[in-house]
């Protein structure tokens, strides 16, 4: 029997996770059906629960759904419960398993894909709703030599800071700001975290944060150059990404915890990437 999976959000016809399990399938040899679900709004549950009940074993949830999937979980993992969001779900009978492997998707792609350690580097994370809390502990993870967080409501920043030091083991100094904060202090790392690359807008980032041979990241994927990519590039920034190596190496955790086996991303990033012009 070919095991049954999906994504559900809404909307759902931009999603590439279909395209990217099926082709981890196709490299791991499993047996596995992979689609997707419109789910209509206010009824994420009555959606999960019809496809839970025609056999469906897992799912990926994107927006507008992560927190639905989090009050419908039963078992949530640390990473979801820091995040305060899943997106992804393992059905074992009445159990519903949950995750959030942004995060990690996150720093596997600047660690292992982009060859960066972020060990002892300075990192600075744009922005603070659920992008950057999923992205929190996994970057803190790493010891970094310390972490910023940066937000136009300051308030949300320190807040993130705050739960970040709450949660880490090692001792790495972490810190809310707000943008005119940022003078005069340099980072190894820029994550743009914010939503304002979905409506080309530019952070109010001084072009000085960027450290001589820092990263530039841009954690939307297939916008292109973006405006915080193109400031950086302005900057003089050379090591430009967007997230589609997230995007690959989220799916691939999920797929592991799923099947048991690891896929390779190179492939899936290589097909999926959008030029940065
Ligand atoms: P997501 O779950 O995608 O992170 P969110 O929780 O709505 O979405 O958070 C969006 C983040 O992007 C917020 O940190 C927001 O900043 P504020 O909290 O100050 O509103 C940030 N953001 C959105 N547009 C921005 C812009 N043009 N410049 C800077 N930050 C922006």
């Amino acid at each position: 029997m070919t095991d049954r999976y999906a994504v559900i959000g809404n909307p759902i016809e931009q999603s590439k996770s279909p395209l990217i399990h099926m082709a981890f399938a196709r490299v791991t040899g499993q047996d596995i059906d992979y689609g997707k679900v419109l789910g209509p709004l206010g009824e994420f549950a009555k959606t999960v629960d019809a496809f839970r009940a025609a056999g469906g074993k897992g799912m990926n949830v994107t927006a507008p759904f992560k927190l639905d999937a989090f009050a419908y979980a039963t078992d949530l993992a640390p990473s979801a419960q820091i995040a305060g969001a899943v997106n992804a779900m393992k059905f074992e009978g009445e159990r519903v398993h949950a995750e959030n492997f942004d995060g990690v998707g996150l720093v596997r792609d600047v660690v292992h894909n982009l060859g960066c350690p972020l060990r002892g580097q300075r990192v600075l994370l744009l922005g603070a709703g659920g992008a950057t809390r999923g992205a929190l502990l996994p970057i803190l993870a790493e010891q970094p030599a310390e972490l910023v967080i940066v937000n136009r409501n300051v308030t949300k920043a320190e807040a993130l800071a705050a739960l970040g030091r709450q949660h880490q083991s090692g001792q790495v100094p972490v810190q809310g700001l707000g943008y005119e904060q940022l003078q005069g202090r340099q980072f190894d790392v820029v994550f743009n975290a914010t939503s304002a690359s979905l409506t080309a807008e530019l952070p109010p980032l001084p072009a000085s944060a960027f450290a001589p041979g820092a990263l530039a990241y841009e954690l939307a994927y297939g916008k292109g150059l973006t405006p915080f990519l193109k400031l950086a590039q302005q900057a003089g920034v050379t090591r430009l990404a967007d997230g589609v190596g997230m995007l690959a190496e989220q799916a691939a955790e999920a797929f592991a915890w799923w099947r048991g086996v690891r896929p390779d991303t190179h492939a899936v990033i290589a097909q999926l990437t959008v030029p940065l012009v």
